[in-house]
């Protein structure tokens, strides 16, 4: 039997797609040493605190956390506190962790969350701490199980890692080079998944474009071939993936929109500022021109293809003018929603150094602007939608009210209406009677 056998775990996950994915791993892993998942960290008696070095504020949110479980130990020494991801690819951070947050047993990171188990059997075995990190790693493990949050969709990471070292960004240090997985393993997974009811796949990848698999017999495998492959597997409804970055969209993706009819006709791309000589300075390697042009194409190949993005306020010398440039462009491009981000100096990366930072105040006045008009863009996409009939895939009941499902449309919007949970899983006409800024509203067509 497991020493863990029994034990109580719960997980607290900061930051995107990748982590959270990996925190189905870490959960996947517990449940085969016979732990059963809480939700309260005060009820646990192993608590794994998940990173992130980007979303706002998940830093200083992540100090606080690890702070309360100073209290949980001292009532119970028994209690094993685990940290992870990607803060812990920095070493400043674990520095901190060691001298201000001794309580602290176990820290891992991004590339070798398949050794937990072990680290962990052996801090409860041995009664010690441990700690390992991985610079990176030039393999990818498969085959690690997962606990999905979600039971009728999944994530499935194609390649880990990012090459394109854009200057604000801390993510090529904490998640390493890019590495594809092989096509026939990621086929195989999502088999897999179908055959456990899965009906919806999203792909994750920091840049998914750049995925460059190779078959087992050496033939090369892009992103969109990779699409097409996965098209066919039976039983599979719905493929989604993200992240795209711009530089990398080709024509024959954009062909696959319309070929492929398991891929939803939406597309995260994101842009990070509407300004040339800002995106330069990010080392984007694409224009605003270019990023035009690439959303007229989508749209007139693939009609009524549903665009987010993620935009970036104050990067490092950003002038009144390059802002207005960004402005102009989310009206231009009308997006359907958007991830805002005031820049934060990520230490290690180059626009860290730059000294042209720009005052706090400055960065909220053009983010709170920005704000207003991608909302304000929002809510009138959603507004059209009213009459219309779109098909849902059922994710659940609404925490609020079990009487009202919920569920995404094709185009990835949010929707709720009144239904009974026997369609959770199912694909649903959903004629849409209200568009909110953040989601609409529907009734089943029968
Ligand atoms: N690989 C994805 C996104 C990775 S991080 C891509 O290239 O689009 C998610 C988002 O965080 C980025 O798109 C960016 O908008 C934001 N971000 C990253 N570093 C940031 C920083 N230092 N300050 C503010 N926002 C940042
Ligand atoms: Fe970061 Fe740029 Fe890589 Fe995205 S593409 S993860 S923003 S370095
Ligand atoms: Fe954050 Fe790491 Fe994702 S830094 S955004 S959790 S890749």
């Amino acid at each position: 039997m497991s020493l863990l056998e029994g034990k109580k775990y719960n997980i607290i996950t900061f930051g995107c797609q990748m982590n959270e994915h990996d925190s189905e791993t870490i959960a996947g892993m517990l449940q085969e040493e016979g732990c059963t998942p809480v939700l309260a960290k005060e009820e646990s008696d192993i608590t794994i605190i998940n990173t992130c070095s980007v979303r706002e504020n998940a830093d200083k949110r992540f100090f606080g956390t690890l702070g309360q479980l100073k209290k949980i130990k001292e009532k119970n020494p028994e209690y094993v506190a685990c940290v992870c991801g990607c803060m812990m690819q920095q070493q400043h951070i674990i520095d901190t962790i060691k001298s201000k947050y001794p309580w602290v047993d176990i820290i891992f990171g991004t590339h070798n969350i398949d050794s937990f188990p072990e680290l962990l059997n052996k801090v409860v075995r041995e009664k010690v701490k441990a700690v390992e990190i991985l610079e990176d790693r030039s393999d990818i493990i498969e085959g690690l199980p997962a606990k999905r949050l979600f039971r009728h969709k999944s994530f499935v990471n194609i390649m880990y890692g990012c090459n394109n070292f854009c200057t604000y960004c801390i993510v090529p240090y904490t998640r390493g080079r890019e590495k594809s997985r092989k096509p026939e393993d990621i086929v195989a997974e999502i088999k897999r998944l179908v055959a456990d009811d899965v009906k919806e796949v999203t792909l994750l990848g920091q840049n998914v474009n750049s995925y460059q698999g190779v078959f087992s017999d050496g033939t090369g495998c892009d992103f969109t071939d990779l699409i097409y492959l996965i098209n066919d597997i039976e039983g599979l409804e719905r493929i989604r993936f993200m992240t795209s970055h711009p530089k990398d969209l080709s024509d024959k993706l954009i062909q696959a929109f319309a070929d492929c009819d398991k891929l939803c006709k939406y597309i995260h791309l994101p842009v990070q500022s509407g300004s040339t000589s800002v995106l330069r300075r990010m080392n984007r390697k694409y224009d605003r021109e270019k990023y035009l042009n690439l959303v007229a194409k989508l749209r007139e190949k693939v009609p009524g293809i549903t665009i987010s993005t993620d935009i970036i306020v104050g990067f490092p010398g950003e002038t009144e003018e390059e802002f207005e440039d960004t402005m102009t462009l989310v009206d231009a491009v009308g997006y359907d929603s958007a991830f805002t981000f005031l820049y934060s100096i990520r230490t290690g990366t180059p626009a860290a150094e730059y000294d042209n930072q720009i005052p706090e105040e400055v960065k909220h006045a053009r983010f709170n602007r920005l704000v207003d008009a991608i909302n304000e863009g929002s809510a009138a996409k959603n507004a059209a939608y009213v009459g219309r009939v779109e098909k849902v895939l059922v994710e659940g009941q609404s925490k609020k009210d079990e009487s009202t499902l919920t569920g995404r449309t094709d185009g990835f919007k949010l929707v709720d209406f009144p239904g009974d949970s026997s369609l959770i899983g199912q694909i649903v006409d959903v004629e849409i009677t209200e568009g909110k800024t953040f989601s609409l509203r529907g009734r089943i067509v029968e």
